[in-house]
């Protein structure tokens, strides 16, 4: 809370199952839209549950599988929103049986129900209408006969119309690989197959634009564009959705948003964790490339790009790609990096494992962006990210600009603070409103208030781990959170500049671990007379 807060009101909070108007101020909440699911896992399939498919995971035995793609399909069973046509087929090197693969996945699935859905085990009921269609295949992903034995399998699936979906979780080195494998094997032709052949593809699409060009070059020649799925998990959260609905569908905001009211924006991407066992990728990597160019930018064109005319992917996909294309390229002078060194929150990354001990990669960035368009022109949007920092948080706060002072001149007020409007992503979920109020008594003084409303407070929270909505909008075909070509290069080419700059490396700062970043970010606002909103303005949510 700000200093100057002395009252808060909340935006009718009511019961977390609540779907009425909630107490006090009247706020509707619109019943659940009438879904024609499926009868569950046993029955047949409803109207809203995706084609029938057979679903390839190449990197079966990995970490993405595990975690987050088959509790994905089990929440999707669990919903009946998948058809009985359904196959999952794993591929991954070194052989083993289907039952060994799923009784490894079963057990992590049980772990995922046991910390985050509200029954606290998984229903066997779903999992074995799912478990008794995965199949394993060992093989190498470079290797001919990998491939023709998952064309076989998918063949085996009568049901499954011809449909195939690729997964690829698996690390990136292997996207070109299995790509020109798949297009080797005749798996990709749709005419062929008589059904639809999409390949998914996992972030880093790309570590600069040269790869990124070359990348994107190598799968057209084997697929066309329609058949990419690019992935950002980020577009998977229901709070990044969110932005859309919030803008589009309300009057209050559309009006304001643009440079002649908004005074600056502010995205952030802050954890606590640090690199987790993933020293040797993000050693690599580094937090600017790992964060920026994909998960910020993503934000950044929610928040910023015009209103499309409908929902239909291409629209949503233009409208977004505009925001890339107009993303000044970014200077040297514009980005701040920062490593964490040993504070309150841990050791310094320099001696987590797998780090090189004098590695100079960084784990913060800040960046200056500017749109160069009609709405945005002039507004700085602040974009930081950062492991080992005070506060988990996933935001972007829209500061409006300050209004005329003269009507105060004769009170006791000396200063109006701005409006920010912050729409929370991650671990709170929902939106919040500052503004000012006058403060009960005889004079006029002015209170800093927040309105705030929160998804559990007017919604059932599902247990999601995000995936849910990319597989079965990617097996329904709709394209409109995935990533185009034009979109990827475009945001690449924005950051080039940085990746490679002319005068020698950025220098790394170094920041606390468990603190809110180097000083020299705090100096990359003060410039335009900003500072960064702080990470620790709220208790913590377990
Ligand atoms: C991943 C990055 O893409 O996103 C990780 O590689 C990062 O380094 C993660 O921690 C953040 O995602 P989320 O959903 O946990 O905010």
């Amino acid at each position: 809370m700000p200093s100057d807060t002395n009252a808060t009101i909340e935006a009718n909070p009511s019961a977390a199952s609540s779907s009425s108007a909630a107490s006090g101020a009247k706020v509707l909440v619109a019943p659940p839209a009438a879904t024609a699911r499926g009868d569950g896992p046993c029955g047949p399939a409803g109207d809203c549950a995706a084609p029938p498919c057979s679903l390839v995971i190449f990197g079966a035995g990995g970490d993405l599988t595990k975690r987050l793609l088959v509790p994905a399909l089990y929440n999707l069973v669990v919903d009946g929103l998948l058809d009985n046509g359904l196959q999952v087929i794993g591929v991954n090197r070194g052989e083993r049986g289907t039952d060994s693969w799923r009784d490894d996945l079963h057990t992590s699935l049980q772990q995922f129900a046991a910390e985050r859905s509200s029954a606290g085990k998984a229903d066997e009921k779903s999992w074995n209408w799912l478990a008794q269609r995965m199949h394993y295949i060992g093989g190498d992903f470079a290797s001919a006969d990998t491939f023709e034995r998952v064309k076989q399998q998918i063949a085996s699936n009568k049901a499954g119309c011809g449909n195939a979906i690729f997964y690829l979780a698996v690390g990136e080195r292997f996207f070109k690989p299995v790509v020109e494998q798949l297009g080797k094997a005749g798996l990709l032709d749709e005419n062929a197959a008589g059904g639809f052949r999409r390949v998914v593809i996992e972030k880093p699409f790309g570590n600069d634009l040269a790869s990124a060009r070359d990348l994107n070059a190598h799968i057209l020649t084997y697929a066309n564009e329609q058949q990419i799925y690019r992935i950002d998990h980020f577009l998977g959260k229901e709070t990044v959705q969110s932005i859309l609905a919030v803008r589009f569908a309300n009057a209050l905001f559309e009006p304001v948003w643009r440079r002649e009211y908004i005074d600056s924006v502010q995205i952030t991407a802050s954890e606590t964790l640090g690199v987790e066992g993933r020293g040797a990728f993000y050693d690599n990597t580094g937090a600017f490339r790992d964060m920026l160019p994909n998960h910020l930018f993503q934000l950044l064109a929610m928040v910023a790009m015009e209103p499309p005319t409908s929902f239909d992917a291409e629209t949503v996909r233009d409208k977004k790609a505009e925001v890339s294309a107009a993303i000044q390229p970014l200077r040297a002078e514009d980005v701040v990096l920062g490593q964490y060194a040993q504070g309150p929150a841990g050791v310094a990354y320099r001696t987590e494992p797998n780090v090189a001990p004098d590695s100079t990669t960084e784990t913060y960035a800040a960046a200056c962006v500017h749109l160069d368009n009609w709405r945005w022109a002039g507004v700085p949007f602040y974009l930081r990210t950062g492991k080992r920092l005070a506060t988990r948080r996933t935001e972007i706060a829209v500061q409006l600009k300050r209004v005329p002072f003269l009507m105060f001149r004769d009170t006791p007020v000396d200063s109006l603070t701005p409006n920010v409007l912050t729409l929370r992503i991650d671990p709170a979920h929902g939106t919040r409103f500052d503004f000012n109020v006058k403060v009960p008594g005889p004079t006029m003084k002015m209170g800093r208030v927040r309105s705030t409303f929160d998804y559990k407070d007017f919604f059932k929270e599902e247990a999601n781990v995000g995936y849910e909505t990319l597989l079965y909008d990617c097996m329904r075909g709709d394209e409109t959170l995935f990533q185009r070509a034009d979109s990827i290069e475009a945001s690449w080419a924005a950051v080039d500049g940085v990746l490679h700059p002319k005068d020698g490396a950025l220098p790394v700062h170094d920041y606390a671990a468990g603190g809110s970043g180097p000083a020299e970010a705090d100096a990359l606002l003060a410039r335009t007379g900003h500072a960064w909103r702080p990470l620790d303005d709220e208790p913590k949510r377990s």
